[in-house]
């Protein structure tokens, strides 16, 4: 965290600079008062007394000075080192892989950068209006009383390691409970982030009651997780409290007695009783200073989890490396998922796409045809084997060369608050005019867009809820080819199309992307015969590949999705 104090150390150190002066002027006052007493009451010196009166004003009015001078820097200091904290966690999280992400969930990563980096705030500007604060209250105060009598002091200094050793329990009981606390958060963040992002599927099977009474758990075990933390947190309250007043009788018995004799004057017992009252109140305030560090360790630490954690997708060291054919190989491959411990979902796969060509890829529902195309852009780096892109390890090239020459339409479409200009200039952000239209032309999503009343200035909702699904899915094909990429990837991106339209996209992909390495994922056997290659998945395995027609003649599996999709008569044609 050192790192991030470091481009605000200068108003990290001139808050406490004027918090010294604050104390100073506060261990000054009650010197000046039992002057008052001693010196301007006993003599009836009125003089003196007015006199000493404005000094206290002034010193008081200076420790003012020191007192807002020392909140504002320590205010810009944490706001700042919060901002820089904020932002490289937010910047890590950009470069999680998939497998990264999977493995922290969404809402612990919300909490994480939200609350979590807050307690750290706080406990940082509290640290560095309170650390030197109380130490030196506690200091100047242990020598003011020492000054005044050394007996009298002795009461003050036993009571001392009776707070300390409170306070060292407190702070050693209280960690689990604040990371118990911290992890309930994650987990109201976790129902919560869900909850809204499936708002309307929950309402759609009328599962309101039922999501309802999960939040309400989550929320009700983060309420008792912080109560039981702060139950023990306000046991210090009264037994500090406790701890003071049985130090005040002492001192005022022993103290009282040494008035009687002489030994002290009464101004300087009420002084006494002031120093005792501080040094105290520092302790105090330590102690809570102490639990605010313990608060923000735990998040501290949660935060650190998330810096160190290396992307396990990332830059390759070739730096030439750039796709220019399209060729892509698989040799070998196999893949699980990191975080499943399950069964490969991918076994043994070997395959050559020559530039140019259509690969299209068949398989029934979680047969592993998502997962097979997520690991040429490397959403995931295979467990087993290699792929090759234009003969180079897609591990050797830099994540952008070569994402940046691979179009996606990923099985989900997903658009974003903006119009619909804005959301296909995703794919390039230099892209013109002509090369959008061109895109939502062949996409197919032109028709629909041109009658819109704002065209492409259309204004989508967040995640496009104003389109229909198979809108969506055209536009997010265009912009995965505003980028005319040298390979595209249509993850079931027509299966909310119709035919016919289909059929128009396909077209217009061949003819003006002729040379683009297609990737096409479909159930229908319409979306794939026309390709010049069917990979056959099942369960993880390719079990034949071949055209349409060769497949059609030999692989009965394949005979048996054609006569069940198209009828017993397409199989003799
Ligand atoms: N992030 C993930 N973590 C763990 N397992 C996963 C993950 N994503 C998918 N799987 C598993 O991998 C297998 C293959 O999933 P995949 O999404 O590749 O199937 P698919 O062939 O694309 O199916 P569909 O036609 O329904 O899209 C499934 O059994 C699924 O449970
Ligand atoms: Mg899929």
């Amino acid at each position: 965290m050192l790192k991030y104090i470091r481009p605000y150390l200068l108003w990290t150190l001139l808050s406490p600079a004027f918090m010294l002066l604050e104390v100073f002027m506060d261990l000054l006052q009650p010197q000046l008062m039992s002057r008052i007493i001693d010196v301007g009451v006993k003599n009836s010196d009125t003089a003196y007394i007015v006199r000493t009166c404005i000094i206290m004003g002034l010193v008081a009015l200076t420790g003012v000075v020191g007192g807002v001078g020392n909140m504002i820097f320590s205010t810009k200091a944490s706001y700042g080192f919060a901002k820089d904290l904020r932002s490289d966690v937010y910047r890590k999280i950009q470069s999680f892989s998939f497998a990264n992400i999977d493995n922290f969930k969404t809402g612990s990563l919300v909490t994480r950068t939200t609350n979590d980096i807050t307690q750290i705030q706080n406990a940082f500007s509290t640290c560095i209006r309170m650390l030197i604060r109380s130490p030196f209250l506690f200091i100047g105060g242990i020598v003011m009383v020492c000054t005044i009598s050394w007996d009298l002091a002795l009461v003050v200094i036993c009571a001392i390691p009776v707070l300390a050793l409170f306070v060292w329990f407190l702070l050693t009981k209280g960690r689990p409970l604040f990371m118990g606390m911290q992890q309930k958060m994650d987990r109201v963040n976790t129902v919560m982030q869900e909850n809204l992002a499936g708002i309307r599927v929950i309402k759609a099977f009328g599962r309101s009651d039922f999501e309802k009474q999960k939040f309400k758990t989550a929320n009700d075990d983060l309420c008792n997780a912080s109560l039981k933390a702060m139950r023990m947190m306000s046991l210090s309250f009264p037994a500090i409290n406790l701890i003071m007043n049985v130090t005040m009788i002492l001192m005022y018995t022993f103290g009282g007695k040494m008035v009687f004799n002489g030994a002290l004057k009464p101004g300087q017992i009420m002084a006494f009783s002031n120093y005792v009252m501080q040094i105290l109140f520092s302790l105090t305030m330590s102690s809570f200073m102490l639990m605010f560090l313990s608060r923000a360790g735990v998040s501290v630490k949660r935060v650190n989890e998330v810096l160190n954690t290396q992307p396990d997708v990332s830059d390759g060291t070739n730096r030439d490396a750039q796709v220019t054919q399209g060729m892509v190989e698989f040799k070998d491959v196999s893949f699980r998922y990191p975080n499943s411990g399950g069964d490969p979902v991918l076994r043994h796969i070997s395959f050559t796409a020559a530039p140019g060509e259509t690969v299209a890829i068949l398989g029934a529902t979680g047969s592993g045809k998502s997962t097979l195309v997520n690991l040429i852009p490397r959403l995931y780096d295979v467990s087993e084997g290699e792929i090759l892109v234009d003969g180079i390890n897609v591990k050797e090239y830099e994540l952008n060369a070569l994402r940046g020459g691979i179009g996606v339409a990923l099985q989900e479409s997903v658009l974003f608050t903006g119009t619909i200009d804005e959301n296909l200039h995703w794919g390039d952000d230099s892209a013109s005019d002509a090369v959008i239209k061109e895109a939502a032309e062949i996409a197919q999503a032109a028709p629909f867009v041109s009658r819109l009343t704002d065209g492409y200035e259309t204004a989508l909702g967040q995640r496009g809820v104003n389109l229909s699904g198979g809108q969506k899915q055209r536009l997010c094909i265009a912009r995965a080819l505003v980028k005319h990429p040298r390979i595209l990837i249509l993850d079931d991106s027509t299966s909310a199309v119709d035919l016919s339209t289909e059929a128009k996209i396909q077209t217009g992909l061949r003819e003006v992307f002729g040379d683009m390495t297609v990737f096409i994922i479909a159930q229908r056997i319409s979306s794939v015969m026309d390709a010049d290659r069917i990979l056959l998945l099942d369960n993880g395995e390719i079990i034949d590949t071949g055209t349409h027609n060769e497949l059609k003649q030999r692989c009965a599996i394949y005979r048996e999705i054609v006569s069940s999709q198209l009828g017993e008569e397409a199989l003799k044609a």
